[in-house]
């Protein structure tokens, strides 16, 4: 088992911004997790463009774009030029989602869809074969150190359920309260990348943090 560890910077030092990046690009871990937060989708704002430019102008990892916006077609092709290799959009927030989709791979990015923790994974049915990530939120998205929610065990075996009956090869990524707790059984459940925030920066050592998690779930 290959699991992946993706960072999220919404939990950085924003002060100390290229330092934690430079710790994540010397670490284990496998790609840098940005969430994209707008105010509307969700009740917070986090940071937009000239802040990501900034990040990947130092990451050297994949970069996983999380939007949690509204009508995110705006901006596919601004964030396929700010370098964003995987563009996640929510379920919740696309009335074209199979459309959105397409229009984030033909700018040449992995194409993600988020699911809020009440959206259940069968509405996924019709469009797994399109989705090359699903991003289970394990938290109500908005905020970073919130708990993880049980249900979403659940949910994983579900979508993989799902995934392998229609021969997909779509990857599920858990955000949200991921810590030493919950990474293992995750894994078993069928996660493919767990995405860890303040359980990451805010461990006295993120590096040994990161290390550990990945140890944990091999
Ligand atoms: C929540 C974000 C998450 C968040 C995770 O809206 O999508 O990516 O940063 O942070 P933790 O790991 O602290 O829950
Ligand atoms: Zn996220």
């Amino acid at each position: 088992m290959s699991i992946k560890i993706a960072p999220s910077i919404l939990a950085a030092d924003f002060a100390n911004l290229q330092r934690d990046i430079e710790l994540v690009n010397k670490s284990e871990a496998h790609w840098f997790h940005i969430d994209i937060m707008d105010g509307v989708f969700v009740p917070n704002i986090s940071f937009g463009m000239p802040v990501l430019q900034a990040i990947t102008k130092h990451a050297t990892k994949t970069i996983d774009v999380h939007l949690m916006i509204v009508d995110p077609d705006r901006y596919i092709k601004t964030f396929a030029d700010l370098g964003a290799n995987i563009l996640t959009v929510h379920y919740e927030a696309c009335t074209h989602l199979h459309r959105t989709l397409q229009a984030i791979k033909s700018e040449g990015m992995q194409a993600g869809v988020a699911l809020n923790p009440h959206t259940n994974v069968s509405l996924l049915e019709d469009t797994i074969k399109d989705i090359d990530l699903v991003c289970l939120m394990s938290v109500n998205p908005g905020f970073g150190g919130q708990s993880f929610i049980e249900n979403t065990y659940k949910k994983v075996s579900q979508l993989k359920e799902i995934i392998n009956r229609n021969g997909a090869s779509t990857k599920i990524e858990i955000d949200g309260g991921v810590t030493d707790k919950n990474a293992k059984l995750l894994v078993e459940a069928g996660a493919d990348i767990l995405v860890a925030g303040s359980y990451v920066f805010g461990a006295q050592n993120p590096t040994e943090t990161i290390a550990g998690l990945i140890k944990l779930t091999n």
